[in-house]
C-alpha cells in the first residue's frame, strides 16, 4: 500500500519539493507565530507586568511593512514551486503511448491503442503514458489518483480529460477513486503494473488478458473464474457469499429460479449459463426483482465467451 510513497514518476520530484517547501514554510510560521505568543504570554503576564505600566501603540510602520513583505515573498515562494509542479504535470510529451481510461461505478477500464482492455493498468517502466480520462454519460463523477505519480484527476461523465506519468521504478502501484461516487467508491481501487519494456511486450504483443494470465505460481490454487471475478472488479458489488452488496451476492444462485423485471414485466427465470451471460453482456436488460438497473455496465468485449465461460463454471462451484 505504502509502494512508491517517495514518488516514482518523472513529475514527482517537483511536486514532492513543493510540498515540502509549502510543509517547511508552514512549520516555520506556525513555530514563529506559536512561540512568540507564549514569550508575550510569559512576559505580559498580569502577575509579572504592572497594569499601569501598559501601553497603547498604535503604529509601527516598520514592523508592519516588514509582517506584509515577508509573507509576501513567502507566498511568491509557495507559488513559484506550485506553478512549476503543475506544469511537469500539464506538460505532456509528445512521444506517448495513449490509453484511453474509462471510470464507470465501481471499477476502471483501460484501453490501449492495440485494442486491449484491462482493469488494472500495465505499462513500461520510462515510457511517456498519457491517459485520456473519461466517464460515461449517465454515471457519476470519479476521480483518477496515482499516490505514487503524484497526479489526481477528476473524471466528470461526458468529458474527457488528460494526464500523463513516466514511471521511474519497476513495480505495483495503487490507483484509486478519490471523489466520493456512491455505495462502491471505497471498492474503486485497481493497480498499475510497472514492468520492464521487455515483459510489457511481450504481453502487450501476446493474446493474454493481463501479464499474468498463465504463470502466477501463488494463484495456481485459485480458480481461474475466480481470478477474472477478482480483476474485473466484480466483487466491489457482488458478494462471493450470499449478502447483498450492490447487486445479488453469487453464492448458490446457479440452477435456481428467481424473479426478474425485463421491460417492466415481472417474470421467473432459471439461473443458468445463458442468463448469466445475458447478466455479463446486458446488465440491465433483466433485472433480479428488488434490485435497481442502471447500477452495471456491460462487459462486452471486455470478458471474453471464453472468459465468460469459466467464470460461469466458478460461478456453478460456489
Ligand atoms: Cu469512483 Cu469514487
Amino acid at each position: 500500500m505504502l509502494n512508491g510513497i517517495e514518488g516514482v514518476s518523472t513529475a514527482s520530484g517537483s511536486v514532492n519539493i513543493a510540498m515540502y517547501v509549502v510543509y517547511g514554510i508552514s512549520i516555520g510560521v506556525f513555530s514563529l507565530v506559536i512561540g512568540t505568543m507564549f514569550y508575550f504570554a510569559y512576559k505580559y503576564s498580569n502577575k509579572r507586568y504592572p497594569r499601569n505600566k501598559i501601553k497603547n501603540i498604535e503604529h509601527n510602520t516598520p514592523l508592519e511593512v516588514v509582517w506584509t513583505i515577508i509573507p509576501l515573498i513567502l507566498v511568491m515562494i509557495m507559488f513559484y514551486y506550485g506553478f512549476s509542479s503543475l506544469k511537469a504535470l500539464r506538460t505532456i510529451p509528445k512521444n506517448n503511448m495513449e490509453v484511453q481510461v474509462t471510470g464507470q461505478m465501481w471499477s476502471w477500464k483501460h484501453k490501449y491503442p492495440n485494442g486491449k482492455i484491462t482493469t488494472d493498468l500495465y505499462v513500461p517502466v520510462g515510457k511517456n503514458i498519457k491517459l485520456d480520462l473519461t466517464a460515461p454519460k449517465n454515471d457519476v463523477i470519479h476521480s483518477y489518483y496515482i499516490p505514487a505519480f503524484r497526479f489526481k484527476q477528476d473524471v466528470v461523465p461526458g468529458y474527457t480529460y488528460y494526464a500523463w506519468f513516466n514511471a521511474t521504478k519497476k513495480g505495483v502501484y495503487d490507483i484509486e477513486c478519490a471523489e466520493y461516487c456512491g455505495i462502491g467508491h471505497s471498492a474503486m481501487l485497481a493497480k498499475v503494473y510497472v514492468l520492464s519494456q521487455a515483459d510489457f511486450d511481450a504481453w502487450y504483443n501476446s493474446d493474454k488478458k493481463t501479464p499474468f494470465s498463465k504463470k502466477s505460481n501463488s494463484k495456481l490454487t485459485e480458480h481461474p473464474g475466480l481470478t477474472l471475478i477478482k480483476n474485473n472488479g466484480c466483487t466491489s458489488c457482488h458478494s462471493l457469499g450470499t449478502n447483498v452488496l450492490v447487486g445479488p451476492g453469487f453464492k448458490g444462485i446457479y440452477g435456481h429460479k428467481v424473479k426478474v423485471k425485463e421491460g417492466g414485466t415481472l417474470k421467473e427465470v432459471l439461473v443458468d449459463d445463458a442468463y448469466l451471460k445475458e447478466s455479463i453482456v446486458e446488465p440491465n436488460k433483466k433485472i433480479v426483482d428488488g434490485f435497481s438497473g442502471g447500477m452495471m455496465n456491460s462487459y462486452k468485449g471486455v470478458l471474453s465467451d471464453d472468459d465468460i465461460k469459466v467464470l460461469i463454471k466458478y460461478l456453478k462451484s460456489l
